[in-house]
């Protein structure tokens, strides 16, 4: 089944209906989804849902565009709640120069920061880089190499996805690979291994085609799996079934 490694269904774009979509997402092909932290507001949302549905699990951390709100007393918060069974994961955390919230060097003090404690708690990490490709690949190499994790929503070039994919790394890939405009993307896609491929919605955002621009949930999945098959000539169920076994080794779940 479809596993969503990237959701933020803590958005208040599905208050209205978020009970309704998620119960109804197993009957739809969609076995597993990882809710993914972005504020400090989210940490609690997404505690509940964990609890409440099986198939959802969840990661905590803090985006680049919100680390003005941390503190060395929030590190120690969130390092209580990495202590859950089903926080499976240290995310969002990175750098994004494309909105460029939060200075350079505010943005990578507290990215090093989460990737020490995802360390200390031995856990993957959700990586989101934007315009930030150098900076990066290089606190990766010098504060990421003991751990794992996914290179998410993955818009940089094919050499550096190789890299990363050496290091043991997965690429995220969500429904910017159905945008005729995505070039670069697909060949990456194509260039690596499906071992390394995931699947993730990133929603609301980023719906893949046909409904681009429309509020995304995990049910547009299967959209990106068609794409990855169509690229890599395979079929769709060979690419729904790999990437739901590279999740699991990603999660350890
Ligand atoms: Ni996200």
């Amino acid at each position: 089944m479809i596993f969503d490694t990237h959701a933020h269904y803590d958005d208040e774009q599905f208050d209205e209906d978020r009970e309704l979509l998620l119960s109804s997402m197993q009957e739809g092909g969609v076995g597993t989804i990882v809710d993914v932290a972005a504020d400090l507001a989210s940490w609690d949302a997404i505690k509940k849902m964990v609890e409440k549905y099986p198939f959802v699990y969840g990661a905590a951390g803090v985006h680049p565009d919100y680390v003005g709100e941390l503190s060395e007393e929030k590190i120690s918060q969130l390092g209580e709640l990495l202590k859950e069974e089903k926080i499976v994961a240290v995310g969002e955390i990175g750098l994004d120069y494309y909105w460029d919230k939060e200075n350079h060097e505010t943005q990578k003090t507290w990215f090093i920061r989460q990737l020490n404690l995802a360390k200390e708690r031995s856990l993957p990490v959700i990586i989101h880089s934007r315009e930030a490709a150098a900076d990066t690949m290089e606190i990766m190499k010098t504060h990421g190499r003991d751990l794992s994790g996914v290179i998410h929503c993955y818009s940089y070039s094919v050499e550096q996805a190789k890299e990363y994919v050496d290091m043991g790394f997965y690429i995220g890939i969500g429904g910017v690979v159905t945008f005729k405009n995505a070039k670069k993307l697909k060949e990456v896609v194509a260039e690596i291994p499906l071992t390394h491929i995931v699947l993730e919605t990133d929603c609301p955002y980023l719906s893949p085609v046909p409904n681009r621009g429309k509020r995304n949930s995990s049910f547009n999945l299967i959209y990106v799996a068609e794409e990855i098959a169509k690229i890599k000539n395979i079929s769709v169920e060979e690419v729904i079934s790999k990437t739901e076994e590279n999740a699991r080794r990603l999660y350890r779940i």
